[in-house]
């Protein structure tokens, strides 16, 4: 069984040509709400994956904005548990998705606040908790460290970027981070093999946008081309692809499966709008793959070399 531990937001999307410079206004189309937070996505993404049992822990407002994210990680079949709270909103986030599908995002976070070290559930019968740091860094790392001691596996999404202190890492066994994350997180940045072999955390994958991922796991590395697809909207791919990481992992897939399918699911993530919305089944996914030719060579190389592996 998978427990995710982290956000739930509201996502209030706006597409616009392009993302408006500091400063500037810009005319967007109508606006749309969609179920987000990275939290929800990758419940989503691990539930929609197949396998494992997912149950989310999660907290919300007693306001209008709570009933559709509830609703969607219902419907996707998350176990929910969830903390109700009295003085602060549902978390919000507000986006504006370009016509590149590029998308820049700012997040009210509100109740996701309000998750305290207190309410972890008893964590027997998980394989794996998942989370993410839109909900309080002591919190995080308290359940790190709770999970870690109960042979439970942590794996952390290390978004939105910023520095983690040297006792969360010391509790991670798979970290997940794409690029500007990775800067934060490393003492001096370098080159990326170099800087995936800085961090002091058993499995280090780094997600690379449209040139794909690379991964660390001992002294062992591993890339997985980018699947080209026809983007419309990035918002919630990197959940995605930790979901179905997770998913994969938990199933006893190796490391370059796991990468592989989240990948496939990650570009597939990409082809329609919103966050939840976008997530495919297991189904789809092996469907995609099954159509995808093998990587050519030209490509493997220029990763390799992006990576510093060349
Ligand atoms: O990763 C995408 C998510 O980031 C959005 O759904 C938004 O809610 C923010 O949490």
């Amino acid at each position: 069984m998978i427990l995710v531990a982290g956000s739930a937001n509201l996502d209030f999307v706006v597409r616009a040509p392009h993302i408006p410079a500091p400063g500037e206004t810009v005319l967007g189309q109508a606006f749309t709400t969609y179920p987000g937070g990275k939290g929800a996505n990758q419940a989503v993404a691990c539930a929609r994956a197949g396998g494992a049992a997912t149950q989310m822990l999660l907290a919300v407002g007693q306001d209008s904005f709570a009933e559709p994210l509830l609703a969607s990680l219902y419907s996707a079949n998350v176990k929910l548990n969830t903390v109700l709270t009295q003085d602060q909103p549902t978390g919000c986030a507000f986006i504006c998705v370009a016509d590149n599908a590029e998308n820049a995002i700012t997040v009210a976070p509100g109740a996701n606040l309000t998750l305290a070290p207190e309410h972890l559930p008893d964590l027997t019968g998980f394989s794996h908790l998942l989370m993410q740091l839109e909900t309080p860094l002591a919190t995080v790392t308290a359940y790190a460290l709770a999970a870690r001691a109960q042979g439970v596996t942590v794996v952390l999404n290390a978004a939105p970027a910023q520095p983690l202190p040297p006792e969360l890492l010391a509790a991670v066994d798979v970290l997940i981070v794409n690029e500007g994350e990775l800067a934060a997180v490393v003492p001096y940045p370098v080159s990326l093999m170099t800087n995936l072999a800085q961090i002091a955390v058993p499995c280090v994958v780094v997600t690379l946008g449209q040139r794909g991922c690379a991964a660390r796991l001992g002294n062992t590395f591993f890339i997985q081309p980018a699947y080209p697809v026809n983007a419309v909207d990035t918002t919630g791919a990197g959940d995605t692809f930790c979901g179905v990481l997770v998913a994969a992992l938990d199933q006893g897939e190796s490391l370059t499966q796991a990468m592989q399918r989240a990948s496939a699911a990650a570009a597939l993530a990409c082809t329609e709008a919103g966050a939840q919305s976008s997530i495919p089944t297991a189904d789809a996914v092996s469907a995609f793959l099954a159509q995808q030719p093998a990587p050519c060579e030209a490509s493997v190389s220029a990763l390799c070399n992006y990576c510093g592996m060349g």
